[in-house]
């Protein structure tokens, strides 16, 4: 069995500090495996934003966790040109990612993380041939019977936004799809667009029983776009696959919804 934990979208700069505190409690006292950061770690990608945001990440591990880690469209800097186009994840490199990793592995998972955000675009996110070839290579070492996840800040799946309509968030996301299928990736976990989600193929894969997407909200920012902060509590054994959405409630964090799927030959399936 393992635990992961999903968190997403802190936006250290726009956070509430009481929110970010209580993650902290709750992460302390659910001591899962992993925790996955599906990126924006920061709201404006400043030196002092990546600091708190290490900070916190630097607390976890303390308290023994585990990190896997990939940046957002907000650890970009947004309004200086140069810096984004010519250094865009400088500081990102220098903080946050310092002495961490984008993947991990162990007897019974495989995770790899991929940067989808760049500095050619003020929101969106791609994916280059080269990472999108990375991702059968990356768990071709890995036993068949092993748990295989994707991690990215982007989702690869389009979501819908608030007005309805699917957002293809990701450039190159149906030739990364491909690859997915390939390496044989159960799960995608993403962040982005600030809404809590577990769907088997995503609303426009709804027939496409091999990939699960789960889609964590904003954890700790106040950009919360009607929702409460929330994380994931996932767990995985025999096949099997739980999600517990955890939302902050007065002040702290709770189960306000659990999703659980069969992994069986056909792909998942509603348990
Ligand atoms: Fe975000
Ligand atoms: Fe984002």
């Amino acid at each position: 069995m393992r635990r992961i934990a999903h968190i997403s979208d802190l936006h250290f700069g726009a956070h509430d500090p009481a929110i970010v505190a209580a993650l902290h409690a709750a992460l302390v006292g659910e001591a899962p495996d992993l925790v996955v950061v599906s990126g924006d770690l920061t709201q404006r990608a400043k030196s002092r934003q990546f600091r708190a945001a290490d900070a916190f990440l630097r607390g976890l591990e303390a308290a023994g966790m585990r990190l896997l880690v990939v940046p957002g469209n907000h650890d970009i800097p947004l309004y200086n040109v140069a810096r984004r186009l010519l250094a865009p994840l400088d500081r990102y490199c220098r903080t946050v990612a310092r002495g961490r990793s984008a993947c991990y592995a162990d007897g019974e998972i495989a995770a790899l993380g991929l940067v989808s955000a760049h500095g050619l675009t003020i929101k969106d996110g791609r994916l280059t041939r080269l990472q999108i070839a990375s991702i059968p290579r990356a768990f071709a070492a890995a036993a068949p019977e092993t748990f295989r996840l994707l991690v990215t800040h982007h989702p690869l799946v389009p979501l819908r936004d608030e007005s309805g309509a699917l957002d293809e968030a990701l450039r190159g996301a149906g030739r990364a799809l491909t690859a997915v299928r390939k390496a044989g990736v159960h799960l995608i976990l993403a962040g982005h667009n600030h809404a809590a989600s577990a769907e088997i193929g995503g609303p426009q894969l709804a027939t496409d029983a091999q990939v699960m997407v789960v889609q964590a909200g904003t954890a700790t920012s106040w950009r919360r776009r009607g929702t409460p902060n929330s994380f994931n509590l996932l767990t995985i054994e025999a096949g099997r696959l739980t999600v517990d959405q955890r939302d902050a409630i007065d002040g702290a964090f709770v189960t306000s919804r659990r999703r659980s799927f069969a992994l069986g030959r056909d792909g998942w399936s509603s348990a």
